[in-house]
């Protein structure tokens, strides 16, 4: 059976396309159920609609803690994942979806963790913070989602210079370019091993 992926986005969802043109053209053996959105009108929606991949706009704000939990969990009992990938999802996963699902949630984060994660550390601050240290190397980090934000197992990693006249925006772009790359990889390696042990 092909293994079923549950994606979390909140942005343009350039890695939710790269996991998408990975199965496309055959690297990767897995099938996306669901796009689950933190908020209407974002660029991950627009390309689950391009791809014929169901969606669904889950707003924290609308919700209580325990309703928020208890939604997603009823869309991923529907939706079946064998993996849960967060590609760029800034909204916190509730403690009883991490449980529900221990191990089977992924995220990338676009630096070398453990530096540069946690609280604030999200979109062009992560990279702000790099160039201020004068940091020469930064990445970017696939790990399991765990209760600490950005603290859990880290599976996979991809460096890249900063360079001298880097900006917070160039940094970024580069570290995407890897992103791209090391996502769909990081996934093939988990389901390879899942699946070949199952
Ligand atoms: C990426 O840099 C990812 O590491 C971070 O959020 C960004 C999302 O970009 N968590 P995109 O929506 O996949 O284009």
């Amino acid at each position: 059976m092909t293994p079923k992926i549950a994606v979390f986005a909140s942005g343009s969802g350039s890695n939710f396309q790269a996991i998408i043109d990975a199965i496309a053209s055959g690297n990767l053996d897995a099938q996306i159920c669901g796009l689950i959105a933190s908020k209407n009108n974002i660029g991950a929606i627009d390309k689950a609609t391009k791809a014929s991949i169901p969606h669904e706009v889950i707003r924290k704000a609308d919700f209580s803690d325990e309703g928020f939990a208890g939604c997603l969990l009823d869309i991923l009992k529907k939706w079946q994942p064998d993996l849960v990938v967060l590609a760029g999802y800034l909204v916190k996963v509730p403690e009883l979806v991490i449980k529900t699902y221990p191990g089977k949630i992924i995220n990338i984060h676009p630096s070398l963790l453990p530096d540069y994660g946690g609280k604030g550390f999200y979109g062009l601050n992560v990279h702000q913070a790099v160039i201020n240290d004068n940091r020469t190397e930064s990445g970017c980090t696939v790990h399991i989602v765990t209760e600490q934000f950005d603290e859990g197992p880290i599976l996979a990693q991809r460096k890249v210079s900063v360079l001298e006249n880097d900006t917070p925006e160039s940094l970024a772009a580069r570290i995407l370019i890897e992103e791209h790359q090391l996502l769909p990889e990081t996934i093939r390696k988990i389901l390879t091993q899942r699946f070949s042990n199952s």
